[in-house]
């Protein structure tokens, strides 16, 4: 099929690529020139395992181009994609004004018929008004779609080639099976291809990523409470998981969520139920929680460090809002790095994909380090936020060498308390004891 896809971000590069790589012909566009110069030469601006290859050999074989002009890419497509970003709004609610230009552009320049589908996530009632607005501005016929997407950064060519499912929100049969022929190659284990009404498929990918959400900020507070209470939550973890009704996925305590969909689509649910004058009181929760939870590193090492703060260095390892990811976009670290560097707190950070983009923010008021063993040097403590592959096995001996004080503060409880401690270490987790345990008035 002959495809555009509009914005070419995390969710529209992955699109057009697994649609190139499927033998479809696809055109990927983006307002943002240098993004398609850069692409057109080959350089892939984002971090996402495997997708460099898979936009090569399809841009070498010429089923993926990329270019600025929308009118260009539209005008052989069957369908169009739109996976433009849609970010909180002032009010809390999806920022829709991408999605409204590129409509107003489509509209004005339709010339055939074409299913025009939504991929980018948006609220209840976007398909309707998008349809709405475009048939004031055009005659030729036309159908909008929704498609939400559920693939995560860091997998996301796997998510995208092989989908738990695919859900499609469509008003006539013919566009489901022109959207259903389209993902038959990816499909062929038999996953479910679910047609519904376009409010529904709004409505799945906001009712999936809240039950996420919510499952994350539940084990953060009850992890907070294990800690207050000396119970380890990664054994609770583990004695509730094998129950079958709950299972072990997203119920690991850590640092909040972060990232470009969970924080504003659990807000622009809220916005959604207020504006039918509906309680969003469980969601509001879970909002409440996580940017709590952000903060939870930044009272760790305060209470640490007490009144010296200003005078000591921390090393961070993990700065982007996930691993396998270059995205900074509303994460964990970012809350650490500023509360820190208010504190007086030098930073020595690491990061293997996201140095770049925390420079943008940052400047010269961190030291950026290529090594995560090069952050430790002359740092009085060390903070883990993501958790890459890579810390998860490191060398303690040359990490306690080259701290100043072997002191760990770990978001993601990536060690063992107990092994740590015997190594000599200073161990904060999450939802379990400090190691080794402070010492009573008694004993000092
Ligand atoms: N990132 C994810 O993991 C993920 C997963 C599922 C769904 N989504 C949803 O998909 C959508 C896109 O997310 P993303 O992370 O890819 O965003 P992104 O910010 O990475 O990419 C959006 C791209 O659209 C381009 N763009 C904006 N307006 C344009 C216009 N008028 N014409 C051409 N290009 C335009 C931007 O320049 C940018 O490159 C959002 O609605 C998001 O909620 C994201």
């Amino acid at each position: 099929m002959k495809i555009a896809v509009i914005g070419t971000g995390y969710v529209g590069l992955v699109t057009g690529t697994c649609l190139a790589e499927s033998g479809n012909d696809v055109v990927c566009v983006d307002k943002v020139a240098e993004k398609i110069a850069k692409l057109e030469k080959g350089v892939i601006p984002i971090y996402e395992p495997g997708l460099g290859e898979l936009v090569h050999r399809n841009h070498r074989d010429g089923r993926l181009r990329f270019t600025t002009s929308l009118p260009e890419a539209i005008a052989q497509a069957e369908l169009v994609f739109i996976a433009v970003g849609t970010p909180q709004g002032a009010n809390g609610g999806a920022d829709l004004s991408g999605i409204w230009a590129v409509g107003h552009e489509i509209a004005t320049h339709l010339e055939e018929p074409k299913t025009i589908v939504i991929k980018s996530t948006v609220p209840v009632g976007t398909n309707a008004e998008l349809a709405r607005r475009m048939a004031e501005e055009t005659d030729v016929p036309f159908d909008v779609a929704n498609n939400p997407e559920f693939l995560k950064e860091g997998a996301a060519i796997d998510d995208f080639t092989k989908p738990d499912r695919v859900v499609v929100g469509v008003r006539r049969d013919e566009v489901g099976d022109q959207l259903r022929e389209l993902y038959e190659p990816f499909l062929r284990t038999e996953r479910p291809f679910l047609v519904m009404t376009p409010e529904s498929a709004e409505m799945t990918k906001y009712v999936a990523n809240c039950l996420l959400a919510t499952k994350i900020s539940f084990i953060n507070e009850m992890a907070n409470l294990c800690e207050s209470y000396n119970a380890d939550i990664n054994d609770v973890r583990r004695g509730i998981g094998h129950d079958s009704r709950i299972g072990f996925s997203f119920l690991f305590p850590g640092v909040g969520y972060g990232g470009s969909c969970f924080p504003k689509d659990v807000r622009a649910v809220i916005h959604m139920a207020r504006t039918h004058g509906l309680p969003a009181r469980m969601m509001e929760a879970i909002d409440e929680v996580n940017e709590a939870q952000k903060n939870v590193l930044v009272h760790k090492v305060l209470d640490h460090f007490q009144d010296d703060a200003a005078s000591k260095t921390v090393a961070i390892w993990g700065l982007a809002f996930k691993p396998k990811t270059d995205d900074i976009r509303e994460a964990p670290a970012l809350v650490l790095i500023d509360a820190l560097l208010a504190a007086g707190v030098a930073l020595r950070v690491h990061d293997p994909e996201a140095l770049a983009n925390v420079r943008t923010i940052y400047g010269d008021r961190l030291t950026y380090c290529d090594r995560p063993y090069g952050a430790l040097e002359q740092a009085d403590a060390l903070a883990i936020v993501t958790e890459w592959n890579e810390f998860r096995n490191p060398d303690f001996e040359v990490m306690s060498r080259l701290l100043r004080h072997p002191v760990i503060f770990d978001g993601r409880n990536l060690y063992d308390p107990a092994k740590m401690a015997a190594l000599g270490f200073t161990y904060h987790g999450i939802g379990r004891a400090a190691v080794p345990e402070p010492l009573t008035a008694s004993e000092v």
